[in-house]
């Protein structure tokens, strides 16, 4: 199915936003770093430094070549404009030819600031951006991680209950059941196909693949959302650098690198409506940007990176991106679920989140569509290991804000 008409579902036609290049110039993502994920008892400032040094490690380049810095907020420690802060902690700020920029959409944000690294490159203002994001929400307690978690998207009109962000999720997911028939085990599947990509990525919090049994029967969160399919919550800290060409050939690089070939975003209410339709949702609207400005469609994409925070988010967005038809998301995911069965399942057949996602690899806040992106990278570059999809040219990354609030795509194209 082609997502290249970008006319959405409801109806919607924007006029294209777009991340291309208009002096000619490319943007290259040339490094990624991370830190462990887990609990992990550091600050997340610390967490965002040390993934950046590991991300310029990667790239070949001093900090002190960054010319641009976009930094996410975190939740554990928040800053008055974190990008700043990190900037002027890190000595990289006083300095006149910086630009430093804080970026918050929500788990949106590291594909934001990817797009947005991008735009600086392309315009010309910048030669190397680094994106970072970092955070430690397993290093709080249940109740004040709950506490700052429920703040974010409460409708102060409604009535969800805490946890909050679950149970917005979980209205989604009841409508969705509804509306096209996705059943509460499709959903649940979701988690199982999850927790067997984790298994092969050496970093992942999830180490043991999870039955369809033990993901229903672990404790209920919401009514048709248990904890096994909720985000696992983690700290940890994430990084990408990117850089423009010109300045690529100046210094020689040769080392492995990714280009941006088009980008989307668009925009949902911050806590679902009273009533539930497709309009709530903004992934399709910011796919179709993404595919249209890069002339592609779901045929040419060879690796999927998806948020997938609950079930639904991950059911919904293989629709979006042309995977499966309307409301077949979670007929697509039983399918993937049938194909992963046996342990010598190739990657190349499932080309969704093959590090394991956020049910699976780890959830720290806004950090985990970096994850998308580094994954996204390292198959891109053939450093895949036993997850590699064999010759991946084109990759899609997603990051979603909110409950559906926010929408950001880019798509990546080995260089
Ligand atoms: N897979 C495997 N194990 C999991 C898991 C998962 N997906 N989720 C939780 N667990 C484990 C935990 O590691 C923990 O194990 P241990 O006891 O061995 O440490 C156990 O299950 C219990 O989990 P919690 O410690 O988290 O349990 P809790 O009772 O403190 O809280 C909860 C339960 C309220 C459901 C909490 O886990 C929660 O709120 N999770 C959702 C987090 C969340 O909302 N993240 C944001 C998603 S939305 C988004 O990403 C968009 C954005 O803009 C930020």
């Amino acid at each position: 199915m082609s997502q290249s008409d970008p006319t959405t579902a409801a109806g919607r036609h924007h006029a294209p936003r777009t991340v291309s290049e208009p002096h000619g110039i490319q943007a290259h993502i040339v490094g990624c770093g991370t830190t462990p994920v887990g609990k992990l008892g550091a600050r997340p400032s610390t967490l965002m430094r040390r993934a950046l040094e590991r991300a310029l490690g990667q790239a070949g380049l001093p900090l002190r070549q960054l010319d641009g810095l976009v930094a996410i907020p975190s939740l554990a420690e928040p800053h008055f404009m974190e990008a700043h802060f990190l900037a002027t902690q890190m000595g990289l700020l006083p300095r006149k030819d910086v630009i430093v920029r804080t970026i918050d959409t929500g788990g949106a944000g590291p594909i934001t600031g990817l797009l947005e690294a991008t735009r600086l490159v392309h315009q010309g203002w910048c030669d190397v951006v680094a994106v970072v994001a970092g955070d430690a929400v397993s290093s709080l307690s249940r109740e004040e991680f709950l506490r700052r978690a429920d703040q974010t998207c409460r409708d102060p009109e409604g009535e969800l209950p805490s946890p909050v962000i679950p149970h917005g999720y979980d209205r989604v997911a009841q409508w969705q059941m509804r509306t096209y028939g996705t059943t509460r085990e499709q959903l649940a599947l979701c988690s199982v196909l999850m927790s067997r990509m984790a298994a092969r990525h050496p970093d992942a919090l999830t180490r043991k693949p999870h039955t369809l049994e033990s993901v229903l029967a672990s404790a209920q969160v919401a009514p048709v959302t248990s904890t096994l399919e909720c985000a696992r919550r983690a700290d940890g800290g994430a990084a990408i650098v990117v850089a423009s060409d010109r300045f690529l050939s100046q210094i020689g690089h040769t080392r492995p690198s990714v280009i941006v070939v088009g980008g989307g975003e668009a925009s949902g209410p911050l806590y679902p409506p009273p009533v539930i339709d497709e309009d709530m949702f903004s992934c399709e609207e910011a796919c179709a940007t993404a595919y249209a400005e890069a002339r592609l469609n779901v045929g040419d994409i060879d690796f999927f990176g998806l948020y997938d925070c609950f079930p639904i988010c991950l059911v919904r967005a293989v629709e979006a991106v042309g995977l499966a038809a309307k409301g077949e998301g979670g007929r697509w995911i039983e399918q993937m679920a049938e194909r992963t069965r046996s342990d010598d399942w190739n990657p190349a057949d499932v080309p969704v989140n093959t590090h394991g996602g956020l049910l699976a690899y780890g959830a720290p806040w806004e950090v985990p569509a970096m994850y998308n992106v580094i994954e996204a990278f390292a198959q891109l570059t053939g450093q895949a290991g036993s997850r590699q999809i064999p010759d991946a040219r084109r990759a899609l990354v997603y990051g979603n804000g909110g409950i559906f609030s926010a929408s950001a795509v880019a798509i990546l194209q080995r260089a």
